[in-house]
């Protein structure tokens, strides 16, 4: 489980310290996430759990005349986000929780986007509907999150590589899978007053590591970001050389012309304010 406070602590600052890799990791997600056909115009956006900003970067620079908010609790993350995008004067960020940001009066939005952000609220249906409560009559809510884990490769090898006992935490708890059940993600978006909700499963090769030092880079990654790292963080020294060795054979196993990859599944959930 990762609940919103883990976002202000260690996993924000492995975050922050990672932000190109991680951008790179979601790379083949995050075109079509932003589809043009799909998001439509607008004059006024906001990314929730921006992280480190690519897609407000991308959103502010396509549609300049537009104001695009990036909405983060994490103060660091945040930071990376405004060097980002210091030169795009139509990008602004807030260090809010999702479930309180309010827009300001006759600013209402006609765009909610997120890559992999929206997984991690308390009381996900209370803030799907403050949300909605913040934009105009027919805006566009898309955002990804994980499928299942038994369909996301990359978790299990790590967990097999580790030796990782199945997690004791509640399947719907705030976390990296707590989206994945399509039902469920349709009653959250349905209770809290969206309409015209659709699910694109989209498969993509998730990118670890690239380039000469491929697995090496996949190895320091995977001690940073993700559930290796809180394994490997709360294992006990003297366990740490050999699951390190396993997970160095496992990434070895996945690379492939200059690249780690390992296959990951998302959905891409698309709503509509009534
Ligand atoms: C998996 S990261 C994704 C970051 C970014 N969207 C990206 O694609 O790189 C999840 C993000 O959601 C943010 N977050 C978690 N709970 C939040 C909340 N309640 N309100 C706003 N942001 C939140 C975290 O701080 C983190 O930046």
């Amino acid at each position: 489980m990762t609940d919103s406070s883990e976002w202000t602590g260690p996993v924000g600052t492995a975050w922050a310290r990672e932000w190109r890799r991680t951008d790179r990791s979601f790379g083949a997600l995050t075109d079509r996430l932003l589809d043009p056909a799909a998001i439509g115009g607008f004059a006024r956006a906001l990314d929730i759990g921006c992280g480190a900003g690519e897609l407000v970067e991308r959103l502010a620079a396509a549609h300049p005349r537009a104001r695009v908010t990036g909405l983060d609790i994490s103060a660091e993350l945040l930071a990376v986000a405004r060097a980002r995008c210091a030169h795009l004067p139509n990008a602004r960020f807030a260090e809010c929780d999702a479930a309180q940001w309010q827009a300001a009066s006759g600013e209402a939005l006609d765009l909610l986007v997120s890559r992999h952000g929206v997984m991690f609220f308390a009381d996900p249906p209370g803030a799907f509907a403050h949300l909605r409560a913040q934009c105009a009559p027919g805006a566009t809510l898309r955002f990804s999150c994980f499928r299942a884990r038994a369909d996301n490769a990359w978790a299990g090898a790590l967990d097999a590589a580790l030796a990782l006992p199945p997690s004791a935490a509640a399947p719907d708890a705030p976390g990296p899978f707590a989206f994945a059940e399509r039902d469920r993600v349709a009653g959250i978006l349905g209770a809290a007053g969206w309409t015209e909700v659709a699910f694109e499963p989209l498969d993509y090769a998730m990118i670890a590591g690239e380039g000469e030092g491929a697995v090496e880079e996949a190895l320091s990654y995977f001690q940073r970001i993700g559930p290796a790292a809180r394994a490997l963080r709360e294992m006990p020294a003297d366990g740490r050389p050999a699951a390190l060795d396993r997970l160095r054979g496992m990434i070895a196993a996945h690379h492939r012309a200059s690249q780690v990859t390992m296959p990951a599944a998302a959905w891409i959930v698309t709503a509509r304010a009534p």
